[in-house]
C-alpha cells in the first residue's frame, strides 16, 4: 500500500468505490475558537479534510468555518471538502439514530462526510444497534460513509460476521512509530478497510527521539513531517493536530521527500506500544 507522492489531496480508495483526501486536520483538544481558526488555516493550506467527533464539543464551530471559508472561495464546493465527525456512545438503535441525525444538524453542512463509532464501549448490542442506524443514516443520505475507531479486531471480526449491509470503510486508530499495531493495521489493510491514524505525531512526545532527529535531518524535513509521510508510505491516512498556522502548513508539505525502504523499518522498531490517549481496542 505504499504510496509514493502523497500529498494533502492524493485520493484515497475506498471500499465503496469512494474517495477522501489522504490527509486531514484533528480538531481535538481545541475549543470552539481555536478549531474555527485552524479550520481556516488549514483550508488556506490546501487541506480539504477535517476530523472532529462529538465528544470534542467543537462539530458546530467546525462546520461553520468550513462554509465561512466556502463562501469566500466560490472555486470550492461542499463536495470538496471532506467531514468527519463520532459518534461519542454506543447505545440503541434509536438513540443512536437520533444522534447521528443531531450531529447532521449541528455541523450545518448538510450531511457528513465520514461518521464513526467512536470506540467499542458499550458491548456486543450497542455497537450492532448503533451500526445498524449508521447504516440507516448512509440510506438516508444524512451520511456518505460509515467507519469505525477504537476496534480492535475481535469488534471488526464481530461485525462482519453480523453481516452487515455495509462494511465499516475505516477504523480510525492509535497509530504512529511508536504504536504501530502492526497486526491490527495488517488485519484492516487484508479487509480492505483504511487506517486513519490519529496521533500520527505520538502528540509530541517524542519529536526529540534520536532516530527522529537522525532521520528528520537526513531527509531535510521537520520530525512532524517525518511521521507525517511515514504514515503515508503505510497507505494510512493521517490526521495531525495543530492550533498554529506555522504548523498546520508545515505538518501537510510531505512530497518534498520519501523515506526509503530501510529507514521506514527503522522507524518501525521505535514501537513501544506508546498510548497517547485512551486504549479501547481490547474492551469487552
Ligand atoms: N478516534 C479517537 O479516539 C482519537 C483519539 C485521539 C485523536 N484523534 C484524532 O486524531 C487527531 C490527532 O491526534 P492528537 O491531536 O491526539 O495528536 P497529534 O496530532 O499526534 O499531536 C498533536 C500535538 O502535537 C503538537 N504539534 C502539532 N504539529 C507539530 C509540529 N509540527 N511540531 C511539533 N509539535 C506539533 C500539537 O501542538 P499545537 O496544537 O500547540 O501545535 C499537539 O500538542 C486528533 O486531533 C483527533 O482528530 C482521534
Amino acid at each position: 500500500m505504499a504510496n509514493s507522492s502523497p500529498s494533502l489531496t492524493t485520493p484515497i480508495r475506498l471500499n465503496n468505490g469512494l474517495t477522501m483526501p489522504q490527509i486531514h486536520l484533528g480538531v481535538y483538544l481545541m475549543s470552539g475558537a481555536e478549531a474555527s481558526h485552524a479550520v481556516h488555516h488549514a483550508l488556506d493550506a490546501g487541506y480539504r479534510a477535517v476530523d472532529s467527533a462529538q465528544m470534542y464539543r467543537n462539530e458546530k464551530q467546525v462546520g461553520n468555518a468550513i462554509l465561512d471559508w466556502l463562501k469566500s472561495h466560490p472555486d470550492v464546493k461542499r463536495e470538496d471538502i471532506h467531514y468527519t465527525t463520532k459518534l461519542a456512545s454506543n447505545s440503541d438503535y434509536a438513540r443512536a439514530r437520533q444522534s447521528i441525525s443531531k450531529s447532521v444538524r449541528e455541523c450545518g453542512l448538510g450531511y457528513v462526510d465520514l461518521f464513526l463509532l467512536h470506540s467499542p464501549y458499550g458491548g456486543k448490542q450497542a455497537r450492532l444497534e448503533s451500526w445498524r442506524a449508521l447504516e440507516d443514516a448512509v440510506k438516508d443520505g444524512e451520511v456518505r460513509i460509515a467507519g469505525v475507531s477504537n476496534f480492535g479486531e475481535k469488534h471488526l471480526e464481530e461485525l462482519l460476521a453480523s453481516k452487515p449491509r455495509i462494511t465499516p470503510a475505516v477504523n480510525q486508530i492509535e497509530v504512529h512509530p511508536f504504536n504501530t499495531r502492526s497486526n491490527l493495521t495488517s488485519y484492516c489493510q487484508s479487509h480492505d478497510i483504511v487506517v486513519e491514524a490519529y496521533a500520527p505525531l505520538a502528540r509530541a512526545l517524542r519529536m526529540k527521539h534520536p532516530t527522529i532527529l537522525e532521520l528528520s535531518k537526513k531527509y531535510g524535513c521537520t520530525a512532524g513531517q517525518l511521521m507525517v509521510r511515514w504514515s503515508c508510505q503505510h497507505g494510512y491516512v493521517p490526521l495531525p493536530k495543530s492550533v498554529r498556522k506555522e504548523r498546520i502548513v508545515e505538518n501537510g508539505q510531505i512530497g518534498g521527500f520519501e523515506i526509503d525502504g530501510r529507514d521506514m523499518k527503522k522507524m518501525d522498531g521505535l514501537d513501544e506500544y506508546l498510548v497517547t490517549d485512551w486504549d479501547p481496542v481490547d474492551a469487552d
